[in-house]
Parts: structure tokens; sequence; C-alpha cells
């Protein structure tokens, strides 16, 4: 997806300009203001409480899940919970071997070090982490050709939080590293209707509980969509003058973006039409879907794919992605027409 078209897609939970303000306001800052997933909390405030008490770093932890879940929240939560520093860096800035050396020779004792999108870490960049996950210890290799020699240097014990939308691409000696393993999965309703009332509070917007409800719906349980679709929304409210969002202010609005009840935009429904109608059902690969569309296969498994999943519209099969009846009633085609019906059809329906 260009960044244009990212700028204008309201679902696309990908961080995109428009959060950056918008997420620096209204982020939870401590536990106590992270809504939902509340096993998760709760089991990380032992691991948190315990290593407290141990004086020990926390074990390292590796988030996963969607984009605009919460990752990057909770691992500032963490680091805040623990009392400790909090360093953040992703994969790909990090180029060369040295440039993680560098930062793990300045952390400070117990601190955090974020890392988003692990997934994308060099290999030869890994391989250094790996004796400094497990026993704070850097190899840096001084010189080069024959004269080169290996040292190994003590670093500060620390914890690492990865965070990943893609856990099947960590290598798996990595994987094995975190003591901790955390998928984030999307939010029920109720916990995004908090989220909305409590953005709104911050942003000194009156909404109700319907209005709040009709915003949920649409958020694909996602707590940045949920923010991002409540700005729409009072954008929209301040444009007719009114102070109050209620249901029908919100459904008015939200009419407006092209997303439908389920929280489904214009590239859900390509996918679905291509599934469901080019390929009858399928089973397709998901790049053949993604160039069908024209979209990169990144974006349809990062972004829209495991929400297609979640509703059960989609099926991932070894032979490829697979439309269930659910999605065949959405689309409105009875399962077992012939694909004969649909070999007529125009290649550009959309
Ligand atoms: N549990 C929560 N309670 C309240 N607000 C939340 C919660 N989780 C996330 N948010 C809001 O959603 C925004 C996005 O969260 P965050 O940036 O942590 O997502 P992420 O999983 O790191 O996404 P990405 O994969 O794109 O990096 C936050 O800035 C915050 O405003
Ligand atoms: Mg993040």
């Amino acid at each position: 997806m260009t960044e244009e078209n990212e700028e204008n897609n309201d679902i696309n939970p990908k961080h995109i300009k428009v959060d950056i303000e918008l997420d620096k306001s209204l982020r939870p800052g401590s536990i106590s203001e992270f809504i939902g997933q509340q096993k998760i909390v709760e089991n990380l405030l032992v691991f948190i409480k315990s290593a407290r008490k141990r004086k020990e770093p926390l074990d390292h932890v590796i988030l996963s899940g969607p984009p605009g879940l919460g990752k990057t929240c909770l691992g500032e939560i963490i680091a805040n919970e623990l009392g400790v520093g909090f360093r953040i860096t992703s994969g790909p800035a990090i180029e060369r071997a040295g440039d993680l050396a560098a930062i793990l020779t300045n952390l400070e004792k117990f601190d955090v070090l974020f890392i988003d999108e692990i997934h994308r870490l060099n290999r030869s960049v890994e391989e250094i982490l790996y004796p400094a996950m497990e026993d704070y210890k850097l190899d840096i290799i001084i010189g080069k050709g024959p004269s080169a020699k290996s040292i190994r240097i003590d670093i500060a014990p620390f914890t690492i939080i990865g965070a990943t939308t893609r856990i099947g691409l960590v290598a798996s000696p990595l994987r094995d590293r975190f003591g901790v393993n955390i998928r984030l999965d999307y939010y029920d309703k109720r916990s995004i209707i908090k989220i909305i009332k409590r953005s709104a509070a911050i942003l000194g917007i009156e909404i109700t509980e319907d209005g709040a409800g009709a915003i949920a719906g649409r958020s694909r349980g996602t707590p940045r969509i949920a923010n991002r679709l409540l700005r729409r929304v009072r954008d929209y409210a301040l444009m007719s003058n009114d102070s109050v969002i209620d249901e029908g202010i919100a459904e008015k609005a939200l009419a407006r973006l092209d997303i439908d009840k389920l929280g489904l935009d214009v590239v859900d429904k390509k996918i679905l039409h291509t599934l469901v109608l080019k390929f009858d059902g399928g089973p397709v690969g998901v790049g053949t879907i993604a160039a069908s569309i024209g979209e990169e296969t990144d974006t349809v498994e990062d972004v829209y794919e495991p929400y297609l999943l979640q509703l059960g519209f989609v099926k991932r099969t070894s032979k490829g992605r697979v439309a269930t009846g659910l999605a065949f009633k959405y689309m409105g085609v009875k399962k077992e027409t012939s694909p004969a019906l649909f070999d007529s059809l125009p290649e550009n329906e959309d």
C-alpha cells in the first residue's frame, strides 16, 4: 500500500502519520490505564512483581499480534511498572552487529530494550543477541583477517521486549530465548467501548454509550482504529455543530467512511470478492489474492487477513486460503453455485 493510500485508509491499523500525535496523548502510561486483555495483564503483573522481589531483570518477553493492539504500549508500561529505563529500537534499524553492540553496552542495569519488528532482524545481528540474552555477554571481534580475535565482555543484566506482527517469521532459536511469550488478540467490544470513552474524555469529546458502541462495532477489535474512528466522528460532529456524539451522529459519520457494520472496508471486500467470486472460494495463495487486488502480500497478511480469519470468513489451509460459508453468505452468493457462472464475470468487477 502506498503512503498516500495509507493516509486515506481509516481501518488500516498500521501506524501512520495521522496517529502519531493522537497516540501520544491517548497512550496508557500505566497498567491501570491499559484496558482489556485481562489475563495477559494479570500474568504480567505476577512476573513483574516477582522480578522486582528477586532483584533480577524480568525474563525476556515477546509480544505478537496484529498492528494497533497495544504491543508498544504494553512494552512501555512493563518498563514503567518495573521502574526501569525504556529503550526503543527496531529490527530494521539495527543493520550491523556493531549497531546492536553499541545499544547493548549503553544499557543500564535491568533496563528494558524494546525491539519492534523483531522478525526483521538480520541473522548476523541475531547471533550477537543470543549470548547477550542468555548470559549478558557480548562477543566482539576485534581486527580483521588472521589477526582478528574475539573478546567477550559483560553487559548489564537487561530485558528484551520483542514485538512482532508475524511471530511465524521469528527464527525459532530466537523465539526459544524468550521466557515469556504473549500473543495479543483482538479486543472484545466492551473493552473497545471503554477505550473509546477513555479517549473521548481525554480529548474533551462528549459521547454516549450507544455512540461509543457504534464506533466500537467498526473498530475491528483494534484500539488504534477505535481512536482513529473516534476522531473522524468528532470531526463530523464539529462540522454539523453537534456537541454530543450519539448513535445517530456516529452512524452518519461512519457511513461516510465506507466501513460496514463489521468493520470491513473496500480492501476487505475486494479480498472477499476475489476469493469468493474469482476463485470460487479457493483454495488460492495469498500472493495471488494480493496481486489480483493490487496490494502487497505483506499488507494482506498483516492487516486484512487476521481479521477475516477472526470473523471466520477465511480459513488458511495447506493449499491456500479458502472462503467459508459465512463469506459466501456475506457476499450474497450461494456456495454450490457453479464456477462456470463466474467465469463469465468481467475481470475487474470492483
Ligand atoms: N489496552 C489499551 N487500552 C487503551 N488504549 C490502548 C490499548 N492498547 C492500545 N491502545 C491505544 O492504541 C494505540 C496503538 O497501540 P500500540 O502503538 O501500542 O500498538 P502496536 O501493537 O504497537 O501496533 P504496531 O504493530 O503497529 O506497532 C496506542 O497509542 C493507544 O492509544
Ligand atoms: Mg508498535
